[in-house]
């Protein structure tokens, strides 16, 4: 601040309509209606002392909708911050100051209450119009903002990149591998060109994906057509990181038989103890066994969704944390817990 500056600053505090604006809005964000609310003023006066704070950049403002929001300017350069800070301890210790805060509080509740009187009188209608205002998997899709973003994960089985589409902008990376080249080359113009997605020709009984690739590997719908199941999880087990986790979304034992003729199923559903089984022998610890709920537009066999860890790494988590945090192998290939640690 050069000195020119500072007095213009210093005579723009020396107000007390414009210290007292300041004073509110280094607290609240407030429209000129509220300031006028708070001060008792009139608004051509509170519009005149926020030009003359704006021209000498202590307070800010942005739109929002059709309101106009103003506040403190966030990061005062650091004399400015001093000079407010002096003049700010005077003014503040003033009766007429403990009033425009009373009155700040109420105008604040006030903005409170209108938004519980909207939740008492919605709360028959929220969900479907949060469904109408931002879609029904909403929830779902911002939850995989929880995954570590360096995961690798392998879509095996990933027919037309359903869920490679889905996954692919939370992690790392996505190896989707499927037999079918007619569903690879859906998934192709699913997926355009997207920079962390690769596409790969395989069968889940001989996966081209290099051992200990993974940190996670997902069969979805898919394991049910396996006529060798226990290969196939074998296989997902050697593409994994030794930290790395499976994820197994199926059909539970159902009674469409009519599915197998019509879709080629192998397996009428897969039972919790049939698929503990398989994972044991394919080098798997414990299975994490989970109905998912029904949903009611749907017309198919419920699912399950189970997860295990290659039993190596279970002894090896039960001495030391890093082995069980589940995140491997980053983008750049070097592994997310080893980078963690480093
Ligand atoms: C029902 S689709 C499911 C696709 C996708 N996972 C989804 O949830 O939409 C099953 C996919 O698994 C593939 N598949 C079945 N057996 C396979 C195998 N042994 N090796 C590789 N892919 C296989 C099929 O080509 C098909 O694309």
């Amino acid at each position: 601040m050069t000195r020119a500056d500072v007095f213009d600053r210093l005579s723009s505090l020396a107000d007390p309509t414009r210290s007292r604006l300041l004073l509110v809005l280094d607290r609240h964000e407030l429209t000129v209606g509220e300031l006028c609310a708070a001060l008792q003023l009139p608004q051509s006066t509170v519009s005149r002392h926020l030009k003359q704070l704006g021209d000498l950049r202590w307070v800010v403002s942005r739109a929002e909708g059709a309101s106009r929001l103003y506040r403190i300017v966030p990061r005062l350069d650091a004399a400015a911050r001093k000079l407010w800070h002096v003049v700010r301890d005077q003014v503040a210790a003033s009766d007429t100051a403990r009033r425009d805060a009373q009155r700040v509080a109420a105008i604040l509740e006030k903005r409170r209450r209108a938004s519980q009187e909207f939740f008492t009188s919605a709360a028959g209608q929220w969900d479907a119009l949060r469904a109408g205002l931002f879609g029904r998997r909403t929830d779902l899709v911002a939850l995989l903002s929880l995954l570590d973003d360096r995961l690798v994960v392998g879509d095996l089985g990933c027919g037309t990149g359903q869920l490679t589409e889905v996954l692919a902008p939370a992690v790392g990376r996505v190896i989707a591998v499927d037999a079918s080249r007619a569903m690879l080359a859906t998934a192709r113009r699913r997926l355009g060109d997207a920079a962390n997605v690769d596409l790969r020709h395989g069968e889940l009984e001989r996966l081209p994906i290099d051992d200990g690739t993974l940190d996670v590997a997902v069969l979805f719908l898919v394991l049910h057509y396996v006529p060798e199941p226990v290969r196939a999880l074998a296989e997902a087990r050697r593409a994994l990181s030794p930290a790395g986790r499976l994820l197994v979304v199926d059909m539970m034992p159902h009674e469409q038989g009519d599915l197998r003729e019509r879709m080629g199923h192998v397996w009428q559903g897969i039972g919790e103890g049939m698929l503990a089984e398989w994972m044991d022998e394919a080098g798997f610890g414990p299975v994490q066994y989970r109905g998912l709920p029904v949903d009611e537009t749907a017309s198919g066999p419920a699912l399950f969704a189970a997860t295990a860890r290659p039993r190596a790494a279970l002894g090896a988590r039960e001495g030391g944390p890093a082995a069980g945090a589940g995140a491997g192998a980053g983008a750049g290939g070097k592994r997310a817990t080893e980078r963690r640690s480093a």
